[in-house]
């Protein structure tokens, strides 16, 4: 199942995306929460705190300048870009996604 939360600013949509992504991995579910905002901030709703919500960040910066290489597959890109969020969560920063296909 992917669940996507949009809307407009100040929403609501981090609340509920981090909220959505506990309960569920509470209930026993495999969870990779995906932060697609130009803005990242769903590390602070899901409780990895600053410096993890900022690591994540610069990580894409880091990516973007060549300082660091692409993972080749999506779950090596979890495992190298990815952190662990409280209750099972896994998180990654995407930010933005440039020519989506349609999958
Ligand atoms: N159900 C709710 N009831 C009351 N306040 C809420 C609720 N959900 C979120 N808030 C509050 O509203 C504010 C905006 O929430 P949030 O950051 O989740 O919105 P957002 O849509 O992600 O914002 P942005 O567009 O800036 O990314 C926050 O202060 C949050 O605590
Ligand atoms: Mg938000």
């Amino acid at each position: 199942m992917k669940i996507a939360v949009v809307g407009k600013g100040g929403s609501g949509k981090t609340t509920t995306a981090a909220v959505l992504a506990r309960t569920l991995a509470r209930q026993g579910k495999d969870v990779v929460a995906l932060d697609c905002d130009t803005n990242p901030n769903l590390g602070l709703s899901l409780g990895v705190g600053d410096l993890e919500t900022e690591r994540l960040l610069t990580l894409r910066d880091q990516l973007d300048d060549g300082e660091i290489d692409h993972a080749p597959s999506w779950d090596q890109i979890l495992d190298t870009f990815g952190t662990n969020a409280p209750d099972g969560v896994r998180l990654g920063v995407i930010t933005r996604i440039e020519n989506p296909d349609p999958g």
